[in-house]
């Protein structure tokens, strides 16, 4: 596996980013989304896999809900145990790739800005099947892939390998992170669900970043777990 997770310096990058920022996408759409695919899915059990310091968690009802929060940076486990201690959530470091739970433990799975840092799409959507209950939601916020050009247009020192692109993001004109993403087709993330067992209902693309940009630069798949899946293929 060739994937960049975030080591300490980006960690802190982007605790910075979260805790000072105010983001406007998050806001208007990002987490509006996430609040309606909940109140739609009315889960008790929720996972969000790559939680980062645990925003989301803030930003959702979990009264009557049982929330986890994973990630591999212990650095962003630790500042999110820091900062939400509120009884009914709870963060461990996992890895998209094997998550640390028994198969059909969550009534709903959600996970936003991280498949596009994914390299293996099988791999974590097999995994994400395999803890989701039969008859569980999913959702998936993420890069695009139609609005590659856009997302590339924001990076200096640029090395493109196929689905792999890695550079220096570049916020305010400043260096802001060195990411590595991975630009997955909608088919390929399509197929890589529907391979695993899951059901994508809903594919949303949203947010320009100017109004006269082509393409929005995010993209929403809502799914679910079909009652009669079997993940253990
Ligand atoms: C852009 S941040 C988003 C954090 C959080 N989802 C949010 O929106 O606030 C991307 C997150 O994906 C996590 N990540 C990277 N590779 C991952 C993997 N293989 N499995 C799970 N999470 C991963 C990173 O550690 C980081 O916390």
């Amino acid at each position: 596996m060739n994937d960049h997770t975030f080591d300490e310096q980006t960690a802190r990058g982007w605790i910075r980013g979260i805790e000072q920022g105010n983001s406007q996408v998050r806001e208007q759409d990002i987490y509006p989304r996430l609040r309606a695919w909940l109140e739609r899915a009315a889960p008790t059990r929720i996972l969000e896999i790559g939680c980062g310091q645990g925003v989301c968690s803030a930003k959702i009802d979990l009264s009557g809900r049982i929330y986890i929060g994973v990630d591999p940076s212990p650095f962003l486990i630790d500042r999110a145990r820091e900062l939400y201690t509120t009884a009914g959530r709870e963060f461990a470091v996992g890895n998209a790739y094997e998550l640390p739970f028994s198969e059909k433990q969550f009534d709903a799975v959600f996970s936003v800005m991280v498949w596009h840092l994914l390299s293996d799409l099988p791999k974590a959507a097999f995994e994400m099947c395999r803890v989701l209950k039969p008859g569980g939601h999913f959702l998936i916020v993420t890069a695009n892939p139609g609005a590659r050009s856009d997302w590339e247009a924001i990076y200096l020192n640029q090395k493109i390998d196929g689905r792999r692109f890695e550079g220096d993001l570049v916020l305010d004109g400043k260096i802001f992170d060195h990411d590595v993403l991975y630009f997955h087709t909608q088919l390929e993330i399509e197929s890589a669900l529907n391979r695993a067992g899951l059901q994508v209902d809903t594919v949303e693309p949203f947010r320009k970043s100017k109004p006269d940009q082509a393409q929005e630069y995010l993209i929403s798949m809502q799914g679910t777990r079909p009652a009669s899946t079997d993940s253990s293929l």
